[in-house]
C-alpha cells in the first residue's frame, strides 16, 4: 500500500508564503473576521505559518514552547464560536485553492476546530 503524505507535502514547503497569502486573503474577505486583523498581515503571516504548517502535516497538538500563551495572545479579539467556525472555512478555502481534495482534509479540519474551539473567549 502506498504510503499517505501529509497535506503539508502535498502542497510543498517552498509553497507555504503563498498558502499564507492566499488564507489571509480570505481572512481579510470575511467580513465577520477580517476587521480583527491588520491590514498589513504579513509579519502575522509568519507568526501562523509554523503552526499551520504543524497542523497540515498532522501535528495538531500545540507542542511548540510558549504555545499556552495563545489563549493570552487572542485577548485582544473577541472570538466567538461562529467567528472560529469561519476561521476555519477561510483554512478550508485555502485547501480548496491549492487542490487539496484528500478524504482527510475533512478530518483534518474537525481537529483544527477543536483547537480553534479553545480560543473562543466571547459569546456570539
Ligand atoms: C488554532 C487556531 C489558531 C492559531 C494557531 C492562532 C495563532 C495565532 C498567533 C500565533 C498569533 C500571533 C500572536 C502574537 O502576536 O504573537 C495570533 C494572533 C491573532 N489571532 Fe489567532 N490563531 C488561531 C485562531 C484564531 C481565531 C479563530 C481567530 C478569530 C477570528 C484569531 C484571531 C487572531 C487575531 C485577531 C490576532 C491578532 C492580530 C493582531 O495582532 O492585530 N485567531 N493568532
Amino acid at each position: 500500500m502506498a504510503v499517505t503524505s501529509s497535506i503539508y507535502d502535498q502542497i510543498g514547503a517552498d509553497k507555504m508564503d503563498a498558502f499564507m497569502a492566499s488564507f489571509f486573503g480570505h481572512i481579510k474577505d470575511n467580513k465577520n473576521i477580517g476587521p480583527l486583523y491588520p491590514d498589513d498581515w504579513t509579519e502575522l503571516a509568519a507568526k501562523y505559518k509554523p503552526y499551520i504548517s504543524d497542523f497540515l502535516r498532522g501535528n495538531i497538538i500545540i507542542t511548540k514552547q510558549g504555545d499556552p500563551n495563545l489563549p493570552r495572545e487572542h485577548t485582544g479579539a473577541p472570538i466567538s464560536r461562529d467567528q472560529a467556525d469561519e476561521w476555519v472555512n477561510c483554512l478550508r478555502l485555502t485547501l480548496r485553492d491549492f487542490k487539496i481534495s484528500d478524504d482527510n482534509r475533512e478530518v483534518l479540519l474537525d481537529q483544527i476546530q477543536q483547537k480553534a474551539y479553545e480560543l473562543v473567549n466571547a459569546p456570539q
